[in-house]
């Protein structure tokens, strides 16, 4: 067994993060992804001396990492393990209403993706979890329990997958399915897709993962949450690695409660993502909470 403890995931977009949040001294930040704790070190030094920051992460195991990197800041840092679906409650019990800002690095870290148990990785031999938290159901009981119509319906919704129906059928065919590598295997079949860059079953695996999280519900639960605990012209600043995730960001930055600073989405350089392959699919929004200026005539400036 690998033990990769000592080697952090690399935070993507990290200085137009601090940019998007308006990180200042003082301030009061919500990381609603802690992960390996990247963003939260960039935000505690741009907010140096005073400012704080409430971390949550619903992986029980993003814990220790992000402790030991953050102890240096003290109580600086407020870690909780917790789903940002309850960002909310969370931000409340923890003394972050208001806060100055609110960021989202959604997905998962590089750290869940080479644990040689979550099964989060199809190059991985694992058993077939993937969930964030250790409860409720896995992926291995959809993929070993949903009907084959509901289950192709799954991997087309979430994965946008074309070919989701013969990749269903050969699902079913295969039952009971255990191991990750095994279903990537099954998938690469029955998909008939070259193998290029991108993996045969990379989008039945995004598809698995999110139904198995709740991923988009939580996303939809915790923007608005994000929004109701930021003060007037607080930011939010989200980062997505797929269409679905962005899309529910983008309807939500349209609808109201908060304004976007950017039109567009910002996506890193060529540089980094040279340095880091996993930024390339990024995309950035920031938006700044409004209050109840809902159909006020004030312009983006
Ligand atoms: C891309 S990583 C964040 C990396 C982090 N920004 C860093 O610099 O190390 C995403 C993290 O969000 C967590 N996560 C995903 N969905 C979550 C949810 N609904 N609630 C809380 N944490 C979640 C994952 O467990 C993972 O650790």
């Amino acid at each position: 067994m690998t033990d990769n403890s000592h080697i952090y995931h690399d935070p993507v977009m990290t200085a137009e993060v601090i940019t998007g949040l308006a990180v200042h001294p003082g301030g009061a930040y919500v990381d609603c992804t802690l992960g390996d704790a990247g963003h939260t070190v960039a935000i505690l030094e741009a907010s140096s001396p005073d400012g704080r920051v409430l971390g949550l992460d619903a992986d029980p195991e993003a814990g220790p990492p992000a402790t030991e990197r953050l102890r240096r800041f003290g109580d600086r840092a407020v870690l909780v393990n917790a789903n940002f679906g309850t960002v909310a409650s969370q931000a409340r019990t923890h003394g972050f209403i208001p806060a100055d800002g609110v960021l989202f690095d959604l997905g998962l870290s590089s750290r869940q993706l080479d644990s040689e148990e979550r099964g989060f990785s199809f190059r991985r031999s694992a058993p077939l979890d993937m969930r964030f938290t250790p409860e409720g159901p896995s992926a291995e009981d959809l993929v070993n329990g949903l009907p084959e119509q509901e289950l192709a319906n799954l991997i087309y919704q979430l994965g946008e997958e074309p070919r989701s129906r013969r990749i269903a059928r050969a699902i079913v065919a295969a039952r009971p399915l255990t191991d990750a590598v095994e279903l990537a295997e099954i998938v690469a079949r029955a998909s008939g897709y070259r193998r290029g860059r991108t993996h045969p079953a990379t989008r039945t695996f995004q598809a698995l993962r999110m139904a198995t999280n709740d991923e988009i519900g939580n996303l939809r639960l915790a923007l608005s949450q994000a929004a109701s605990v930021l003060n007037i012209g607080g930011r939010l600043v989200t980062i997505a690695y797929h269409s679905l995730e962005d899309r529910e960001v983008k309807r939500f930055v349209n609808s109201g409660m908060v304004r976007p600073i950017t039109k567009r989405v910002i996506r890193p350089g060529a540089e980094e993502i040279a340095r880091n392959r996993r930024s390339r699919s990024a995309r950035m929004r920031v938006a700044e909470h409004v209050g109840i200026r809902k159909g006020s005539d004030d312009k983006l400036a």
